[in-house]
């Protein structure tokens, strides 16, 4: 299918990973070009590699998204070597954490930093110009561990992907009536770097944390990257300050696993 037909798509975080999956359904989509930003240089080049061999333009950008001059430059040499931006999409985070007593500042403020902050300032970047162009998409990648649905030892990313969908909403009700729809996905757990990563003494084990999953195993990358299509697409064309969870009905399920 061509469901992104000629557009210029810009993702953070997008060498590995969801982003990755994301740069290259969108490129099978038929996008025009499909910007990258990482700081993992080594797999942005697989992932342009991949992406060239679709057929798609690329850039890719050495770039910590929590430096936000260089974010807002990204955005900018996005427009400058494609002539526009259609869609965005702030993936780019962490996760992690420690028992709220043993939270260090340093970790926090991180976390607050570059799973949210740097969100924010990757969509006002991104939808300064689509206002200016008269309209665009805003996606973000939030998480399912929002509101009131937690876990211990995550609180800082609880806050910060809470606060993903709470400006998701936000920029919805602003930017909605001048053409930008702004949605968010919320993954269930993925075993990706992310994931294998962010394992730590006081990770939940992996069999604990399937079983309240009614569908009872992780996300595929390529789940996540269909949602972001679809929203992207015209498909969504009245969907708008919305979080499709995309996580096997953990969400739905408060029965004790
Ligand atoms: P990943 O680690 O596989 O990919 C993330 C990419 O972002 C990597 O290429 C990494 O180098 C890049 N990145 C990290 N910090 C960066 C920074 N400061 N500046 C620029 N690039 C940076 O992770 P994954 O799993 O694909 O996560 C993507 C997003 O999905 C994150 O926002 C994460 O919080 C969220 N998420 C992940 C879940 C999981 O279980 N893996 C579940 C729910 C949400």
């Amino acid at each position: 299918m061509n469901r992104l037909q000629g557009k210029i798509v810009g993702i953070t975080g997008g060498s590995a990973g969801f982003g990755r999956a994301m740069a290259l359904a969108f490129a099978r989509e038929g996008a025009a070009a499909v910007a990258i930003c990482d700081l993992n240089m080594e797999d942005a080049a697989a992932t342009v590699k991949d992406l060239e061999e679709i057929g798609t333009k690329t850039l890719a950008v050495e770039l910590d998204v929590t430096d936000t001059a260089g974010l807002r430059a990204y955005v900018q040499q996005i427009i400058d070597t494609f002539g526009r931006l259609d869609v965005w999409v702030g993936n780019a985070g962490i996760a992690g954490g420690a028992p709220a007593e043993d939270e260090t500042e340093e970790f926090w403020r991180k976390m607050i930093d570059l799973d949210l902050n740097a969100v924010f300032f990757g969509a006002q970047a991104a939808g300064r110009h689509m206002l200016e162009q008269g309209g665009g998409v805003i996606l973000s990648t939030a998480s399912m561990l929002i509101e009131q649905h937690t876990q211990a030892y995550r609180t800082a990313y609880g806050v910060a992907k809470t606060g993903v969908v709470n400006l998701t909403r936000a920029l919805a009700v602003e930017w909605g009536g001048r053409g930008i729809r702004v949605n968010a996905i919320g993954p269930g757990f993925a075993n990706t770097g992310l994931f294998q990563r962010g394992r730590t003494e006081h990770s939940i084990p992996v069999e604990d944390l399937l079983s309240r999953v009614p569908m009872g195993r992780f996300v595929e990358v390529e789940e996540i990257a269909a949602a972001a299509v679809f929203l992207a697409s015209d498909e969504a064309s009245f969907i708008n300050g919305h979080l499709l969870l995309v996580d096997g009905g953990w969400s739905a399920n408060s029965s004790p696993t």
